[in-house]
């Protein structure tokens, strides 16, 4: 399962590149607003400023909702670096945008996925990445995994080759179903993918490994 962090925070990005578990970047207009980023010279230089951090995989949200706008937008998008992946609401036009886009070989993430029947939409369309939202759906009671474990299902049946990137991950046992469902992709903050480290049981066990090292070493 690849790990990609959702932020536009240039600094949580190095430390979870420095990882080295990360294999990309998920951002969004709330995100890249988050960080006071805003004008297209200011967004383009910290889309670039994100590539140059990391190895490839870098989302970066169109902003207009018309087709034509979208195309032009997503084309200076991907013209910023090669790692762009442009991302694409799942709206009529952004069907449209999505077909356009993959049929230019340009790399899509279509965002705001919320059933099954968006998610085969834009597989069918050719959409390199899927991005349905977990927590915003349990946030009104619905089954946010539910919808994961659909979608990996129903894509199995006919090889899709777009990826789920599960979004919208709260907490690592977000991220841990996600990998017993099989998601190609989890998208979370720094935070989730830090709290993978932790366990009493290793803090414990260090310091007695150490406590006993101190002690045969007579200090
Ligand atoms: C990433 O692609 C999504 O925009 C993001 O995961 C949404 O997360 P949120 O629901 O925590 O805002």
């Amino acid at each position: 399962m690849k790990f990609f962090i959702d932020t536009a925070n240039l600094s949580d990005i190095r430390e979870a590149y420095d990882l080295g578990v990360l294999d990309g970047v998920t951002t969004n207009p709330s995100l890249m607003a988050k960080e006071g980023i805003s004008g297209d010279e200011k967004v383009r230089a910290h889309y670039k400023a994100i590539c140059d951090i990391v190895d490839d995989k870098v989302s970066a949200e169109v902003i207009s909702t018309d087709f034509e706008g979208m195309v032009k937008e997503g084309k200076e998008l991907a013209k910023i670096d090669d790692k762009i992946v442009v991302k694409i609401p799942m709206i009529k036009d952004g069907l449209k945008a999505l077909k356009y886009f993959s049929s230019e070989g340009i790399r899509t993430n279509c965002t705001l996925i919320f059933s099954a029947g968006q998610a085969l939409l834009a597989a069918k369309a050719g959409a390199s990445y899927v991005s349905p939202f977990i927590g915003r759906l349990d946030d009104i009671s619905f089954d946010g995994m539910e919808l994961i474990a659909q979608i990996v299902h129903i894509y199995g049946n006919y090889g899709y080759e777009t990826e789920v990137l599960a979004a919208s991950v709260r907490h690592s046992m977000h991220l841990l179903k996600c990998a017993e469902v099989g998601a190609d992709v989890v998208t979370c903050p720094l935070k989730v993918i830090t709290s993978l480290l932790n366990h009493p049981l290793t803090d414990s066990g260090l310091a007695t490994f150490l406590a006993d090292h101190a002690k045969a070493a007579g200090k």
